[in-house]
């Protein structure tokens, strides 16, 4: 047994090849921390789960998602409402972050010149949508689905369709080689129209 201190009172009984447990007292703190941690559990679960009082995860979730889609359709409409008035920006900042969306989702069917692939060519003086700034903007917004232009509404954020818009915009009269060839003939009015 142990030879040491066969009198220690912690000191249980039992013994494994010369193992032996010594029975230490919890501290306090940690004893009340533990009943309060099961008090806590008792409250927690009447509260969220008997009573139903508290959101649980997914209905917090649901409520954050809804509150976001609030603000979205409040961004979204006050662009849609403002778009009529809209004129192609010329910042550099604007341009570059319009080039870059461009690049990244425009690109596979535009081209990255723009001189047109699945989609037509964005370039030259001819357009299927209309030609002014705004007839882009809308094109951009709504999308031509049935014919395979998407929808950028609610996809990308509506500073960034402006930005898009107005960076094509600056190609127009670019003449990239082997451009599509032109898929409808109304042609781009000149000057100052272009931004009715
Ligand atoms: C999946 C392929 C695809 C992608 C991606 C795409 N487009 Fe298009 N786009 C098209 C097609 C196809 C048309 C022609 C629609 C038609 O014939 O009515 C078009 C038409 C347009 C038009 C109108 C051209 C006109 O002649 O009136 C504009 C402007 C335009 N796209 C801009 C963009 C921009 C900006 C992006 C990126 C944010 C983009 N497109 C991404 C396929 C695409």
């Amino acid at each position: 047994m142990n030879a040491n201190d066969p009198q220690d009172p912690l000191l249980l009984d039992h013994e494994v090849d010369g193992i032996r447990e010594l029975d230490n007292n919890l501290p306090r703190w940690w004893v009340w921390l533990f009943n309060l941690s099961i008090a806590f559990a008792a409250v927690y679960l009447v509260y969220y789960h008997a009573m139903g009082a508290g959101d649980l995860m997914a209905a917090e979730y649901r409520k954050e998602s809804e509150a976001g889609e609030r603000v979205k359709s409040v961004a979204l409409a006050r662009f849609e409402g403002e778009l009529g008035q809209m004129k192609p920006l010329s910042d550099a900042v604007a341009l570059a972050q319009g080039q870059a969306t461009f690049k990244t989702l425009c690109a596979p069917c535009h081209r990255e010149d723009a001189g047109g692939l699945v989609g037509p060519n964005l370039t030259d003086t001819y357009w299927i949508h209309g030609s002014n700034f705004v007839d882009n903007l809308k094109t951009i917004w709504n999308g031509v689905p049935e014919k395979g232009m998407v929808t950028w509404k609610g996809v990308l954020k509506p500073q960034d369709i402006h930005n898009v818009a107005s960076y094509i915009y600056t190609l127009r009269g670019t003449q990239p080689p082997n451009p599509k060839p032109a898929e409808n003939t109304v042609q781009a009015p000149t000057g100052p129209s272009q931004f009715e």
